[in-house]
């Protein structure tokens, strides 16, 4: 199914108009219903576009027709600006696969394979998505944490930018994801004061001028939800995210998707936890659930308004 029947777009629009007026476009991890509704209700109560990410196992615990249902579900208008991405596409047929479901932006993520090799399959999947005007990210360098549920890595690599350019010339991408001391899941930082490098962001954006670069392992895992969590029998003590100055500043040098997967599952995990633990009696799950949605719901506008400065950018002007 073509993406552009459920009102999708691609990212190049929202891409270009981003880089222009020094925003970054929120990608938010989906998996369920909740999810889904939680990143709708933010995006459209802040007039913004939205990357709707869903990785290959969010796409397996949804099933395709119940996925694609959910999209179909969404009534996407015409003066919205949302894309449905595959987040950290493992394969080429991967990739195809997503597309031929209505995917209108895919990433492959070949990051832990040599550098020609990364290029060669980066390349087959720019050929079929290109060829169906879907958008593709790669990328270079890798992070450490979970990036899904099969693919887990202990060791990070900061991005070479002495690659960039010939790596985005020889594939034809249209994003990159670079890693610049971001890592995936709860467990960022040993301490507050760890700094992203910058250095090494400021020198790939030099290599790439207006080029679109993308933040993986960007959530903040706030503290307050991490304490509820906590506090209602949870076991996240050394929990920390990124420091939201930080990516702020990175929205600033062409960082211009910023990927957040986990403060959604803290919001949900807290809001669930607080409500069962505050009402033992109820066994309705639309109660904890819609406090969980509701939860979810509050940190995407609090992010799409205080860290990404998504909010307000329609219709695109760029
Ligand atoms: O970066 C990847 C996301 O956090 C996806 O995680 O495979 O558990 O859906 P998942
Ligand atoms: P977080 O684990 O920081 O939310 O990162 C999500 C991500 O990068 C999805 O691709
Ligand atoms: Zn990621």
């Amino acid at each position: 199914m073509k993406y552009t029947e459920f009102g999708l777009v691609n990212t190049r629009a929202m891409f270009a108009d981003a880089i222009a007026r020094k925003y970054a476009v929120p990608a938010f991890n989906f998996y369920n219903m909740e999810t889904l509704n939680a990143i709708l209700s933010a995006t459209r109560a802040t007039h913004g576009p939205v990357i709707l990410a869903a990785s290959q196992s969010a796409i397996k615990y949804m099933g395709d027709e119940m996925l694609m249902g959910l999209i179909r579900g969404a009534n996407i208008g015409p003066d919205e600006q949302i894309a449905l991405h595959l987040d950290h596409g493992g394969s080429v047929d991967a990739c195809i696969r997503a597309i031929d479901m209505g995917f209108s932006s895919v990433m492959i993520d070949a990051s832990k394979l040599p550098f020609e090799q990364n290029i060669e399959i980066t390349k087959s999947v720019v050929e079929y998505a290109h060829a169906h005007n879907v958008s593709v990210e790669a990328e270079l360098g890798t992070l450490s944490g979970i990036e899904d549920e099969n693919t887990q890595s202990n060791t990070s690599s900061y991005t070479n930018p002495d690659d960039v350019v010939k790596f985005v010339t020889a594939t034809g991408i249209d994003s990159l994801a670079i890693a610049i001391g971001t890592s995936h899941g709860a467990y960022k930082r040993q301490s507050d004061d760890e700094e992203l490098r910058f250095d090494i962001l400021q020198s790939v954006a030099e290599k790439l001028p207006n080029f679109p670069l993308v933040l993986h392992g960007a959530s903040q895992i706030p503290a307050h939800l991490v304490q509820t969590i906590n506090k209602f029998g949870g076991d996240m003590p050394n929990a920390r995210g990124i420091a939201p100055q930080q990516l702020r500043r990175a929205t600033e040098m062409n960082i211009c998707k910023i990927n957040v997967d986990s403060d959604l599952r803290i919001a949900m995990t807290a809001a669930v936890r607080a409500s069962l633990a505050t009402n033992p009696a109820n066994f309705n799950p639309r109660e904890y659930l819609g406090a969980g949605t509701k939860e979810m719901t509050n940190v995407c506008i609090d992010e799409i308004k205080n860290i990404m400065g998504s909010d307000n950018k329609l219709p695109l002007i760029s």
